[in-house]
């Protein structure tokens, strides 16, 4: 499916991520570059409406520039109750400078009140691989669950104190990274990523 391609560029500087990613993708036989081994990119501008928007604008404009294959991810909180809120905005929900603890504490704010049936929400992740000549795939991971009335937890990042995945009684921020990885929305669509590898 991916003749000739045996290096792709994750268009993030977080090594963290890279890391993640590419545990996941063992025997694949696929190498991934950060984007600081791949080259001077100029920064991309996540402005899209939606996750996949975004994912394919930051992989479209980070192949074009290494001209090799580039893998791009976005992903963000989905609350029912704030009418899908904060989602592309999860990352700078409380102001541009904000923290995660700044962001999650506003959403227990916006949420007083709100009985435990109606704390419905979903982390989304969206993958997108564009190849250097112009082909496109996107794969898509979520994770069902519910808003906690309080922050429960230490470990993780972003919301994970505040997210229990659905048919569990512990939040994301109470669980081994395996754990988490194991039902996580990231972890579905990178599974699917590798899934897609392994078929080609
Ligand atoms: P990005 O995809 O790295 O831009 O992440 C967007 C934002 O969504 C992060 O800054 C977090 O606030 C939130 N987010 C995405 N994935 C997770 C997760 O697995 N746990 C907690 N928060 C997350």
């Amino acid at each position: 499916m991916l003749d000739g391609i045996h290096e792709i560029v994750v268009a993030t500087r977080n090594r963290k991520k890279v890391d993640e990613i590419a545990r996941m993708l063992d025997g694949t036989g696929i190498k991934l570059l950060t984007l600081d081994e791949a080259g001077e990119c100029p920064e991309v501008v996540e402005d899209a409406p939606d996750f996949r928007g975004n994912a394919l604008k930051k992989a479209r404009e980070i192949s074009s520039c290494t001209q090799r294959a580039a893998l791009a991810d976005d992903s963000g909180l989905v609350v029912d109750a704030l009418g899908g809120s904060p989602g592309v905005f999860s990352a700078r929900y409380a102001g541009p400078e904000a923290t995660d603890l700044d962001n999650y504490s506003k959403l227990l704010r916006e949420l007083e009140g709100v009985p435990t049936g109606k704390r419905g929400a979903r982390f989304v992740c969206c993958l997108a691989l564009v190849l250097p000549d112009g082909e496109e795939f996107v794969f898509d991971g979520v994770c069902e669950g519910v808003i906690a009335e309080k922050k429960m937890g230490q470990s993780g990042f972003g919301y994970d104190p505040v997210f229990i995945p659905e048919g569990h009684e512990r939040s994301f921020a109470e669980m081994s990274p395996q754990e988490k990885d194991s039902m996580s929305h990231r972890g579905r669509a990178i599974r699917a990523f590798a899934e897609f590898l392994l078929d080609g």
